[in-house]
């Protein structure tokens, strides 16, 4: 199994709107992180995970792409390497 690539060593602090959906890059490969641009079609094992807001508020989502808790970060990035 492919491993994601790293975007990023920490997470990515958005604000979302209640009710939008969000769509996050889980192979890592995104331009426009922490969000899908597409580019997972490339890396074929991968495909974004949805996150719909149920308020507005500021979310961390994962850019090491190792957490547990896709799409949000759970600490994984200060274990990661
Ligand atoms: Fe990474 Fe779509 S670009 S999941």
């Amino acid at each position: 199994m492919a491993h994601p690539v790293r975007a990023s060593d920490t997470p990515f602090a958005v604000a979302v709107e209640q009710g939008k959906d969000y769509w996050w890059c889980a192979c890592g490969l995104s331009k426009t992180q922490p969000f899908c641009d597409g580019s997972h079609n490339a890396a074929r094992e991968f495909t974004p995970v949805k996150y719909t807001a149920s308020e507005s508020k500021t979310v961390h989502f994962c850019g090491c792409k190792g957490t547990a808790r896709q799409p949000l970060c759970d600490g994984s990035h200060k274990q990661a390497g």
